[in-house]
């Protein structure tokens, strides 16, 4: 195709490097679709005759229910997608299909396309990331979120938390990725159609009919940057490779926790392997896969973005590439999610015995002797002083009783203060954001909250694309 002109057909290693055919699959419902609002504009501004424009629709229709059903094959022969669809559609319906492209090029086209399905994306991201969300509050709101487990710097024991705490935090995290995927969808509002190939068209295009056709706001302000622009494919990769470190953090504190010497968390048997040579094992070997996708997730953004780095405006080869990086991404993200929910949602969650951190106490007898007076940096020094001298008898706070406690700091004797247990410890800290119940509710009604707005957001977008879709007859595929 389109080599009339050349006395050679292509170098067959050069028509292999040159063709998009393998990560063009994932366009091609949205190439039909873009197709079907162009051929109806075209016969709507009478650029083609309407007998024409009729036979365009009826072909493309004949090829999306085709897509819907998995049968359209590409040809790497015919290097893209546009030009594969260009051709079927050709040998369908005959001399009418040659009408189809004027006003239009590849370059606006695999925009318009990448447009539309980054929408749909988008969309599938929000509501996976929504499922890691409630998955992570259900067991926070559930019984072993009230189990107390010492929160840890530095893998060091420090002060004691509930787990729901530590659940709802990763939940708090996740919720804010939805979002990010949200406004990058949210402010897909240009259409690149009738772009051309970089200067716009002298034929009477409408743009704002094929972008009202295609659910865009508006036809976008530069023919230029309609053709040149990856801003949200970028914008996309940056948001989940941080999903995916986000992810990595919760996996490997699964993988943590898991370890018998801590036994915090059982995973279900769904979610862990055993080895081919010890029978005894149970490995968290699909939390290690959640942890190390971070990796290729960081990779493509780092390389979208270098693939664009110095590229002239105007469209340049060079954004094929980008488009797999991005397929990929979103396909190993939504992959990831689609565990990570259920893992997280049958996993049990265990309190540590009191014994394993059993001086976490420590900031609050020295928060005691500042309410007593005692400036907080000398209090710390007798605090941690008083805690060396119970080591070299093997003892720790948690041993001492209130009269020993009254002879080291006379300033408590008479006071109401108590070391705490490690049940009561989470309670003590009610600062706003803090580490007691009341506020572990308050953090997972409004993750809860943010997640349900989400969803209903993302629901009732889902909803007007897949009437618009059904409108024009394009193929109801999602990518995920
Ligand atoms: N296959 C191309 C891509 O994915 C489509 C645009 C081709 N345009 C061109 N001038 N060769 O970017």
């Amino acid at each position: 195709m389109l080599r009339d002109k050349f006395s050679r057909p292509l170098d067959p290693a050069a028509a292999r490097l040159s063709a998009s055919t393998r990560e063009d699959a994932t366009l091609l419902p949205y190439d039909v679709w873009g197709s079907l609002a162009h051929a109806r504009m075209l016969t709507a501004r009478r650029i083609i005759p309407r007998r024409d424009g009729a036979t365009l629709q009826r072909g493309l229709r004949a090829i999306a229910r085709q897509v819907e059903r998995g049968r359209f094959r590409l040809d790497p022969s015919l290097e893209d997608v546009h030009l594969n669809v260009e051709a079927a559609l050709s040998s369908r319906i005959g001399r009418a299909g040659g009408r189809l492209h004027a006003g239009r090029s590849r370059n606006d086209q695999v925009a318009v396309d990448l447009a539309l399905y980054l929408r749909d994306a988008l969309l599938d991201l929000e509501f996976g990331g929504t499922g890691v969300v409630e998955a992570l509050l259900g067991r926070a709101r559930s019984g072993d979120g009230r189990g107390v487990v010492p929160g840890s710097t530095h893998f060091q024991p420090a002060q004691r938390l509930y787990w729901g705490q530590i659940l709802a935090t990763h939940a708090l995290r996740f919720a804010r990725d939805v979002e990010r995927f949200r406004s990058i969808r949210e402010r897909l509002t240009d259409s690149p159609l009738g772009s051309g190939a970089l200067a716009g068209s002298s034929l009477p295009l409408d743009r704002a009919l094929t972008a009202r056709l295609l659910g865009f706001e508006r036809a976008g302000p530069s023919s230029l940057d309609g053709v040149t622009d990856r801003d949200a494919a970028v914008e996309t990769l940056g948001a989940l490779a941080l999903f995916h470190v986000h992810s990595s953090a919760l996996a490997e504190e699964l993988v943590v926790a898991a370890m018998p010497e801590l036994d915090r968390v059982r995973l279900d048997d769904a979610f862990v392997t055993t080895s081919s040579l010890m029978p005894h094992k149970r490995n968290p070997d699909l939390a290690e896969l959640a942890r190390a996708s971070a990796a290729p997730a960081i990779g493509r953004l780092v390389a979208h973005l270098t693939l664009l780095k110095a590229l002239p405006i105007g469209y340049q080869r060079d954004l094929q590439q980008g488009k797999p990086l991005l397929f990929d991404g979103v396909a190993d993200a939504i992959g990831v999610m689609r565990v990570l929910a259920p893992m997280i949602a049958t996993a049990r969650y265990r309190s540590s015995p009191a014994r394993a951190s059993a001086d976490t106490a420590s900031v609050e007898l020295a928060d005691a002797l500042v309410l007593e007076g005692v400036p907080f940096r000398t209090a710390h020094t007798r605090v941690s002083r008083f805690i060396a001298r119970l080591a070299t008898s093997d003892r720790h706070l948690s041993d001492v009783a209130a009269a020993e406690l009254w002879t080291a700091f006379p300033e408590l004797n008479g006071g109401r203060f108590r070391l705490p247990t490690a049940a009561e410890e989470p309670e003590r800290r009610a600062t706003a954001g803090g580490s007691s119940w009341r506020e572990v509710r308050r953090l997972v009604s409004e993750v809860g909250r943010r997640a349900r707005t989400s969803s209903a957001l993302a629901r009732r977008e889902s909803q007007r694309i897949e009437r618009l879709k059904g409108a024009l007859g394009a193929p109801r595929v999602r990518p995920a």
